[in-house]
């Protein structure tokens, strides 16, 4: 008996007692009980009900590459590489770092749990199954590392158009790609560039999406967050058509940026910055700074305003907070 089988039988929500999930699964009430506690190890809230048994607090929709392929507008389906789901990877970045030339262009890994979930700036992601989405998708680029800038900025674009086709319409972005809710972290996004400086390169893109957290992974995160649970008007949506609209959303932004660069993204970006006229403070390794936000540049650098005049911070290896 393995995780991923005992929280497929519990994922329509309804309690089941220890026989009856072990007569299911074919194997005994001790093999069971060991994975509950593995499930739960890994922050999946299963709740025991006495006599009715095992369930968990909602129902869930298992992660199916099928059904989530079966989603994507036929247009951004022929663009797309492989499309794997997998139970756990350490990382789905890392998954398809390791394939590299072997991997399709616009090809998508995702996993219901990675072991090794990547953050920015050397920070874990913390993933557990069943709850949210980790995502990655592979997009070759011809014309250098130039071409790039601005890539993670228009990402977080790319994913507001996403949610926004599922009818959420509240999320904003805060430099350089961080997507807030509410004043909380509703998604992360990481993008590693690899080849060559001036010839062909790739961008693996990776994104957590936030869609149904925990009291404990609230409590874990560190930092204030939020999830579509608690944006979505009614109930949330399969766990597959978010997937399958956030790579339709990539299908098609990528492109546009493969065509346009980030300008074809920058009113876009504007119209949902959370920093600008923020009073703001940097830091980084070049020390702080204090200012006014100011928006971005056409290359996605972050503006601010400070008394010694507009200061353009390209390097995303910085903290901004409001000061
Ligand atoms: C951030 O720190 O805000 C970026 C988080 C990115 C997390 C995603 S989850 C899917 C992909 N795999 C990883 O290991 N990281 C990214």
């Amino acid at each position: 008996m393995q995780a991923q089988h005992l929280l497929a039988l519990l994922a329509p929500g309804e309690p089941l007692s220890g026989e009856r999930l072990a007569e299911q699964a074919g194997v005994t009430r001790a093999a069971i009980w060991k994975q509950i506690q593995a499930l739960r190890s890994r922050g999946v809230p299963i709740e025991a009900r006495g006599a009715a048994g095992y369930r968990l607090p909602w129902p869930l929709q298992m992660l199916d590459a099928k059904r989530i392929r079966a989603a994507v507008p036929a247009a951004s389906r022929k663009r797309l590489g492989e499309l794997e789901v997998h139970w756990e990877l350490d990382s789905t970045s890392s998954e398809l770092q390791r394939r590299g030339s072997g991997a399709a262009d616009l090809s998508v890994v995702i996993a219901e749990t990675q072991s090794a979930g990547r953050g920015r700036r050397g920070r874990t992601w913390l993933s557990p199954p069943g709850l949210n989405l980790y995502l990655s998708c592979l997009k070759r680029f011809d014309g250098g590392f130039a071409a790039l800038s601005g890539l993670s900025l228009a990402v977080g674009v790319v994913l507001l158009r996403a949610l926004k086709s599922l009818g959420i319409d509240e999320a904003g972005l805060k430099w350089p790609n961080d997507v807030l809710a509410r004043g909380g972290k509703l998604a992360g996004i990481l993008v590693e560039l690899s080849g060559e400086y001036q010839g062909p390169c790739a961008a693996v893109i990776g994104i957590g999406l936030n869609l149904r957290l925990t009291e404990a992974l609230r409590d874990q995160a560190g930092q204030p967050t939020c999830d579509l649970a608690t944006l979505a008007p009614g109930e949330l949506p399969d766990r597959n058509r978010v997937a399958a609209a956030l790579i339709t959303a990539l299908a098609e932004g990528l492109t546009q940026f493969e065509r346009e660069g980030f300008a074809g993204f920058v009113d876009d970006y504007a119209a949902r910055d959370l920093l600008k006229e923020v009073p703001l403070r940097v830091q980084g390794a070049q020390g702080t700074l204090e200012g006014l936000g100011a928006g971005v540049d056409e290359r996605g650098a972050l503006l601010v305003q400070a008394a010694d005049g507009l200061h353009r911070i390209d390097s995303a290896d910085v903290s901004v907070r409001r000061a």
